[in-house]
């Protein structure tokens, strides 16, 4: 049976020129005209709504692209096609836990909840860690942990599979991470800066990790249209150029 939509929900309202993501409750403004939102409660999603000026959106259930375009942001997040790679290269999956630092605006948390078992993720600043808990509440996460603290300091969790490191002098963190992890699991760290690279490299050498790979991932979109003669023409998009190196090791 096909999943009904409840009041507050959060649903996609899909149309070919435009889509919107919110909450299925009262009225809704677009440029099509208005939707009123209490008439969707109680269907399933799949279902069909028109604007008071006759526009129509399929209304259907949000994936967590979707639902994140909503979120609170503090610090620079870690974007999905930079997390995204963290687990193709780990080959990271649902049966793992991962502790990831510091949470800033919990993205990449929210991010490895989608695909893992659990995530713990350690934030030292307040304000960003109560941002973290608002962040995983709007999404209804439940498997990831916020915790506050200093992972200068270490970390409580052992024999974890993955330990993602984003915040300043990482290379002081890499002794606890290596603690905390499983032999043969993954040290990923993200490092905006190249100068960082060198020095996290270093110490991850030192500590007992092997480096597998240092990477920066560029991700360009395309937009396509098609001339009279049905000919195709494919135009680069402007593109999120530098975002940051990520070195990836293993615990040995
Ligand atoms: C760039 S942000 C992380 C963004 C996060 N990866 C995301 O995708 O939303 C870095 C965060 O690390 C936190 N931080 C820095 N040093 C820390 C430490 N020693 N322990 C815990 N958190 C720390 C900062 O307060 C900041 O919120």
């Amino acid at each position: 049976m096909s999943e009904i939509i409840k009041k507050n929900s959060w649903v996609v309202l899909l149309s070919k020129e435009k889509s919107f993501v919110v909450r299925c409750k009262g009225k809704f403004n677009t440029q099509y005209g208005i939707i009123n939102l209490d008439e969707l409660i109680g269907k399933p999603y799949g279902s069909e709504v028109k604007t008071h000026l006759g526009k129509k959106f399929v209304v259907t259930k949000p994936y967590l692209c979707d639902v994140m375009r909503k979120l609170e942001r503090g610090p620079q997040v870690i974007l999905p096609k930079d997390a995204a790679v963290i687990l193709a290269k780990t080959g990271i999956g649902k049966n793992a836990v991962a502790i990831d630092a510091g949470s800033g605006s919990g993205f990449l948390a929210i991010f490895l909840a989608n695909y893992l078992k659990r995530v713990y993720t350690y934030e030292k600043n307040e304000k960003f860690h109560e941002l973290v808990k608002r962040n995983l509440k709007i999404l209804g996460i439940r498997n990831a942990v916020a915790k506050l603290g200093d992972v200068r300091k270490g970390f409580e969790e052992k024999n974890v599979d993955l330990v993602v490191l984003d915040l300043e002098e990482p290379e002081k963190v890499v002794k606890h991470a290596y603690n905390a992890l499983k032999k043969g699991c993954w040290l990923v760290i993200y490092c905006p800066f190249a100068e960082e690279v060198g020095r996290v490299v270093n110490e991850m050498e030192k500590r007992g990790f092997v480096i597998t790979e240092i990477v920066e991932n560029l991700q360009r979109s395309w937009s396509i249209s098609f001339d009279k003669k049905g000919f195709s023409h494919l135009r680069a998009e402007p593109y999120v150029t530098f975002t940051g190196f990520i070195v990836f090791g293993r615990k040995v």
